[in-house]
């Protein structure tokens, strides 16, 4: 039993590729442990707000035993940043984007990259399939599974240890 809730949030551009991968794999983690964290994902652009997830995103969870149908896409806004304790942002573009949003008001180590986590993608964005074939989106859920999982780890350490 955790005394502590999490509260993580994934930001990309659209909130309907990659975020939403995210978003889906992190629920599904903490619910198969019992655990009382809240996760959500948004976008910093708008095109795409309360759209579903796309359709291969979908797919790709769906093949991994994921239903992310019914998430719906949003615009991250400011107070996002009182919201969450820890912001990851899929890019290094989104990144830059939410640090200059945040100003002098963000605390230390709110905003991070994605892939940072894991010593072996460290400093890398996670590639957007938006721009590539369908089968672009089986690659990038194996990149976020596998970055999602070391975030996983490295907070229920941090859960523990408080
Ligand atoms: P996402 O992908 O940021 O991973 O959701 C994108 C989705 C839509 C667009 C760009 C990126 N767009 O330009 O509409």
């Amino acid at each position: 039993m955790y005394l502590h809730t999490m509260r993580i949030l994934f930001v990309c551009l659209g909130n309907i590729c990659r975020s939403p991968i995210a978003d889906g794999w992190m629920r599904h983690k903490v619910a198969t442990e019992s655990l009382n964290w809240i996760i959500d994902s948004a976008g910093t652009e708008s095109y795409h707000i309360g759209e579903a997830p796309h359709p291969q995103s979908q797919r790709v969870c769906r093949d991994h035993g994921l239903d992310i149908s019914g998430l719906r896409a949003r615009q991250f806004q400011r107070s996002d940043f009182e919201q969450f304790d820890v912001i990851y942002a899929m890019s290094s573009d989104v990144l830059n984007e939410l640090i200059e949003l945040g100003g002098s008001s963000l605390k230390k180590g709110q905003v991070r990259l994605f892939l940072d986590e894991d010593p072996q993608t460290q400093g890398q964005s996670v590639t957007d399939p938006w721009y590539g074939p369908p089968e672009g989106y089986d690659a990038v859920f194996e990149v976020i599974a596998q970055g999602a999982q070391a975030i996983f780890q490295t907070w229920l350490f941090a859960d523990k240890a408080r």
